[in-house]
């Protein structure tokens, strides 16, 4: 057991499955008591079964207020303190800009970045209170380019980028840091409907010729989480093999 998420509170959206997941083990491994919150009851109380009393679940639909509210005061009423906000949780649709609806990208949006706002809001507070705090919003290298097959997902991810940056100003003088990590192609089910068509040729696009593991982005999570760096706050933080390198 590590120590450097010690006796730290740690929320993860998302949390269920995929990058989310790794987080959450990484997390309680480092001392961190971790909510798992997520749409994934089964996987997310299996997961929170396996991790044993440093986890537990809770169901939270990203996109709702309430629930953000109500997850907030459990939370509250349990630890006494909210350390950390992982904004983990996420969609993806490949569409394009000419044969998008308005309705799939509001959906897009609504998961991607209201969910993102609302976590945000709906820990500062507790975390002002605090005086003290870090949120990681998990963008993507989506939100460092623009992707023409991916239009609504990269719109989201850019849109994620600025709030970070937005908030990471209006919070710092509370001592909340805001990060955004973006990754690139990591394995997980995200990319289980691109695996038939292209998913290798694109894995071997990327200068490291591979993709990645979710644990590989759970290490940088777990770095913006832990005060080890204390003096980041508004930045880009990419693990994604080289790709946004090119
Ligand atoms: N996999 C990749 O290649 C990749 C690359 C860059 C960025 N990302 C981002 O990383 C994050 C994690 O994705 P992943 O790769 O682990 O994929 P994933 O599909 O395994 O995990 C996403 C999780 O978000 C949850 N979720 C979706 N909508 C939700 C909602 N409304 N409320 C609560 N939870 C909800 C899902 O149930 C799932 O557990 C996402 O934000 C994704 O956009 C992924």
């Amino acid at each position: 057991m590590g120590i450097r998420l010690k006796d730290q509170t740690a929320i993860i959206t998302g949390g269920s499955r995929g990058q989310g997941a790794a987080e959450a083990r990484r997390f309680a491994e480092e001392g961190a008591f971790v909510i798992i919150a997520d749409l994934l009851d089964r996987e997310g109380e299996d997961l929170a079964t396996e991790i044993g009393s440093s986890a537990i679940y809770k169901h939270l639909d990203v996109t709702n207020q309430q629930a953000w509210a109500e997850l907030i005061e459990d939370v509250l009423a349990l630890r006494g303190s909210i350390d950390v906000l992982v904004n983990n949780a996420g969609i993806l649709v490949f569409d394009r800009l000419t044969r998008t609806s308005q309705e799939e990208f509001e959906r897009v949006m609504d998961v991607n970045c209201t969910g993102v706002f609302l976590g945000m809001q709906a820990v500062s507070d507790a975390m002002k209170n605090q005086n003290s705090g870090s949120i990681v919003n998990i963008s993507s290298v989506a939100g460092l380019q623009g992707v023409g097959f991916q239009f609504s997902y990269s719109v989201s991810k850019w849109a994620v980028r600025g709030m970070t940056k937005s908030a990471a100003h209006e919070l710092a003088r509370h001592n909340i840091r805001v990060n955004s990590v973006h990754p690139g192609l990591i394995d997980t089910a995200m990319l289980d409907q691109f695996k038939d068509e292209g998913f290798n040729a694109a894995a071997v696009q990327v200068p490291m010729g591979r993709t990645a593991s979710a644990e590989e982005v759970a290490e940088l999570v777990l770095w913006l989480a832990s005060n080890e760096s204390s003096y980041c706050t508004g930045s880009e933080f990419v693990v994604d093999g080289g790709i946004s390198a090119t």
